[in-house]
C-alpha cells in the first residue's frame, strides 16, 4: 500500500515511520513525503531515506486554500497513495482534500483527545495543571482534532516538567504508537463504525 507523509517541520515522527518501514514493522511503501514548507527538516530526512517522491509547494503560490489542497491531493492521487499520514503538518485540511481520501487520513495529536485540542496541546495541559496527558492517533474528519480514535496512550505530567521535558516524553510515545496504527491500517485491521474504530 502506498503511503504519503505530510509534514511541516522537524519530522521526528516521519523518521520513526521510516525506521518502522525499514524494520518491516509496517508492511507498506512510503511513496511520497510532502511539505508546505520548502525548508522543513522532514524533507531532508525523506531525501536521505530515498523516498521516491519528495515535494514541497507553498500555499502562497495558490489563490485559495482549496486550490492548494487540490494540488496536493492531485499529487497524492497521481502517486496512487492510499493512506495519508499527517506528521506535524501544520495546516487545517479543507473538505475537498478530506473528501479525496475518505477515512484514509491519519493524524497524531500530543494529548488525549478530546482534551487539549489545537496547536498548543502540551502548553495547555501544563497550564491547566493536568496530571496526565498523552498521545492520540486518529482518523481525520472535517472537524479539527476530532475524527475517530485509533490508538491512545497516557503520559504522566511531573511537577517539574517544562514544555520541553514533557514534549520529549510525549514524542517517544508518538514514535511507538504512530507506526503501530499505520501498520494496523495497512493490514486492513481497522474498521470504523460511527466514531468507534474496531481493531481486529
Ligand atoms: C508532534 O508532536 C505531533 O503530535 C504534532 O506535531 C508534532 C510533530 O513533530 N501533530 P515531528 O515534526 O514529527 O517531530
Amino acid at each position: 500500500m502506498n503511503i504519503a507523509v505530510l509534514a511541516s517541520g522537524n519530522g521526528s515522527n516521519l523518521q520513526a515511520i521510516i525506521r518502522a518501514l525499514q524494520a518491516k514493522k509496517i508492511r507498506g511503501t512510503l511513496r511520497v513525503v510532502f511539505s508546505d514548507k520548502k525548508d522543513a527538516f522532514a524533507l531532508e530526512r525523506a531525501r536521505k531515506a530515498k523516498v521516491p517522491v519528495v515535494e514541497s509547494m507553498s500555499p502562497k503560490d495558490f489563490p485559495t486554500r482549496e486550490a492548494f489542497d487540490l494540488a496536493v491531493a492531485d499529487l497524492l492521487l497521481r502517486e496512487e497513495v492510499k493512506l495519508v499520514v499527517l506528521a506535524g503538518y501544520m495546516r487545517i485540511l479543507s473538505p475537498v482534500f478530506i473528501r479525496a481520501f475518505p477515512n484514509r487520513i491519519m493524524n497524531v495529536h500530543p494529548a488525549l483527545l478530546p482534551a487539549f485540542k489545537g496547536a498548543r496541546a502540551l502548553e495547555d495541559a501544563l497550564k491547566y495543571g493536568a496530571r496526565v496527558t498523552g498521545v492520540t492517533v486518529h482518523f481525520v474528519d472535517e472537524e479539527v482534532d476530532h475524527g475517530p480514535v485509533i490508538l491512545q496512550a497516557a503520559v504522566e505530567i511531573k511537577s517539574t516538567d517544562t514544555v520541553e521535558t514533557l514534549a520529549a516524553r510525549v514524542h517517544k510515545v508518538e514514535h511507538q504508537l504512530y507506526p503501530r496504527a499505520i501498520d494496523l491500517f495497512v493490514r486492513g485491521r481497522l474498521t470504523i463504525r460511527e466514531r468507534s474504530v474496531r481493531i481486529s
